[in-house]
């Protein structure tokens, strides 16, 4: 499942891989977390169709577990083409193994929302800003006004970066 959205798209959300309903439809995000992810596009002004919206893995791991470290190296030389060729000025990494994967390191998504980091598409490319927060289904799992808070300050950032308008909510 290789991802869907607008190849003008001027941010790109990367997920942790495919679940059951997105295996089945073979589009990125249409179940649970998916429709959340929908609220939170909507929220910032923004259409699906607007946005980019792909997973570090092409294929759901069995059971929903955690993907393997060989399936995310796997998986990476396809995930960094895509945004290689779309180019977004801003990627927002949904969770911790898309924020890892593309950062290269091991820290913990606490630590790592809420600011911009840069991720490197290639030698001698300029970086793309990434924003990471909270994945939808951690959101929907921990849904407190604290931890959905985090995640809209994390959208505004992304919108100011772009100097598009901050919606009041
Ligand atoms: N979770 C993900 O990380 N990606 C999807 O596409 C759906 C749920």
């Amino acid at each position: 499942m290789p991802g869907e959205g607008s190849h003008a798209a001027q941010i790109a959300f990367v997920g942790e891989g495919p679940g059951a309903d997105e295996d089945d439809q073979g589009r990125p995000f249409v179940g649970r977390a998916g429709q959340l992810l929908d609220r939170i596009i909507k929220a910032m002004g923004l259409k699906r169709e607007d946005v980019y919206i792909c997973n570090v893995l092409k294929c759901r791991p069995p059971d929903n577990r955690d993907p393997k470290p060989e399936e995310i190296i796997s998986c990476l030389p396809y995930l960094q083409r895509q945004l290689e060729l779309i180019n977004p000025k801003i990627i927002v990494a949904l969770g911790a193994h898309a924020a890892r994967s593309l950062l290269n390191n091991n820290k913990a998504i606490g630590q790592l929302r809420g600011q911009f980091h840069e991720y490197y598409p290639g030698l001698g490319t300029a970086p793309i800003k990434l924003m990471a927060t909270f994945h939808p289904a951690y959101l929907l799992r921990n849904y407190s006004d604290d931890n959905r808070a985090k995640v809209w300050e994390d959208m505004k950032k992304v919108l100011a970066e772009l100097g598009l308008p901050v919606p009041r909510r």
